[in-house]
């Protein structure tokens, strides 16, 4: 089923070379937190390449509906005028956070420290996915939550009127998490303290300095100390979204194993917390480089060249590096599918909870189109066939899941037979203009079956 209810079977057939430019749309994560932050600056914050996908729309929908005015202009430039930290209204209606878990769970920190009540729900894959990773830490705040069983949403979300400031050691490595936590301490007296063993995406930390907070990040043995002094005046800002490294990842995986591609992505943000894929690839022995590398907004950012590499080798995959490349296993899978050898992937449980469980949606894909796949808890090992002996053929289930529905997409360009998804209408989530990008470059996908 999709976001919408009526699936759409999408199918991908083997293709020749692919060529070209991949301009893919503006990063998630930051797209994301440049909304939220904006609704809680002190006037107009104004952005640019924000992602027009569902997810993100949705957040735009939930700031209004805390009161923040938020608009487009005909250019495509959003334009959000922020309420001040603490001046969320309180919504009149249940705020529907679609797919996104990112959206669900960021909004419940901002919020959970103004002394307003909030009821937040999703679509299925959103409403099965765990939130008590959120109200456990918010509740120490003074906030209170009432879920459904397991902590999960359809959940009301009651402010603390008189919010006290926490220190807290993420149990999980969560962006979403370490987020919520530092947006909830906001709008607290005094400071807030974050620790992260692992380093998970600081895009937090790097937006709420530039919007004027006082945030600093200590390496230290317990792990990453982030403090945070409360009850700032953000100051507006004016946003360049960098292009996502998560989207990018598509038209790259799918450079590598297409004969005679040659593809570049260009102007794609390489925050050390968010590339482990790219490093992984050139492991691999993917012919991939960085052109023009350069910095903007004080981050890395290269045009990515990814060319037709027959010789990839399966790799263990280090494990420390899973957070930075979290959200791009379901595609290194595919890739691992082209490469001669076993793929080892560890250190990945977290991949259980997104927006599916995407070791047992990958896995399952993989093999119904001849890919043997071991797993355990927290581990898989995707036994490789090498290049041009992947055989495909098999429509696999996308589970509400933009990510496996997009990965099996690039698995149907280099396989023997074309791919199927039982519904690609989720992929409009995080890269609306997947289909076109991709046709555009020379791939054959087709709505509605082969
Ligand atoms: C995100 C964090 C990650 C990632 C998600 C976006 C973010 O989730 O998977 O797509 O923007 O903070 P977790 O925090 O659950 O690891």
């Amino acid at each position: 089923m999709s976001a919408h209810g009526t699936p759409t079977p999408m199918t991908s057939s083997p293709c020749g070379p692919l060529q070209g430019e991949a301009h893919v749309p503006g990063d998630k994560s930051i797209s994301h937190r440049a909304l939220l932050f904006g609704a809680m600056a002190v006037g107009e914050t104004r952005i640019t390449g924000l992602l027009e996908g569902e997810d993100v729309l949705d957040t735009a929908k939930a700031m209004r509906a805390f009161g923040a005015e938020v608009r487009r202009d005909a250019d495509g430039v959003w334009y959000v005028h922020g309420v001040g930290v603490g001046g969320f209204a309180e919504p009149e209606n249940v705020i529907d956070c679609g797919n996104s878990g990112t959206g669900v769970r960021l909004i419940m920190g901002a919020m959970a420290t103004t002394g307003i009540s909030a009821t937040f729900t999703g679509d299925a894959s959103l409403n099965k996915r765990p939130m008590a990773r959120v109200t456990d830490p918010i509740t120490l705040f003074g906030a209170q939550a009432v879920g459904r069983s397991g902590g999960r949403l359809p959940m009301t979300i009651v402010g603390a009127g008189h919010p006290v400031p926490v220190r807290y050691e993420v149990p999980v490595p969560s962006a979403q998490v370490k987020s919520a936590v530092l947006l909830a301490g906001l709008n607290a007296p005094g400071q807030t303290v974050v620790i992260e063993k692992e380093a998970t995406r600081d895009h937090t930390e790097r937006m709420l300095a530039g919007f004027g907070a006082e945030i600093t990040t200590e390496v230290t043995e317990e792990g990453r100390v982030i403090t945070l002094t409360g009850q700032p005046e953000l100051k507006p800002q004016t946003i360049v979204v960098p292009r996502d490294p998560s989207s990018a990842a598509f038209p790259v995986c799918a450079a590598l194993i297409v004969p005679g591609s040659d593809v570049l992505v260009p102007n794609i943000g390489l925050n050390p917390t968010r590339a482990g894929l790219f490093t992984t690839l050139k492991e691999m022995g993917a012919d991939l480089t960085y052109e023009n590398l350069r910095e903007e907004g004080g981050e890395p950012v290269a045009d990515l060249r990814a060319r037709f590499s027959p010789d990839l080798k399966g790799i263990e995959v280090d494990p420390a590096r899973a957070a930075s490349m979290i959200d791009e296993y379901p595609v290194l899978s595919v890739v691992a599918a082209f490469a001669e050898g076993e793929t080892v992937m560890r250190g990945v449980k977290e991949l259980r909870v997104k927006e599916s469980d995407r070791i047992d949606a990958m896995a399952k894909g993989l093999r119904l189109n001849g890919i043997e796949v071991d797993e355990g808890e927290d581990w898989w090992i995707v036994k490789g066939r090498g290049a041009g002996n992947v055989p495909g053929g098999a429509t696999c289930e996308s589970h509400l899941d933009h990510r496996i529905a997009m990965s099996f997409m690039v698995m149907g360009m280099a396989a023997q037979a074309p791919v199927s998804v039982d519904d690609g209408a989720p992929i409009a989530t995080s890269f609306p203009i997947f289909e076109t990008l991709m046709e555009g470059l020379g791939a054959k996908l087709v709505k509605g079956g082969a």
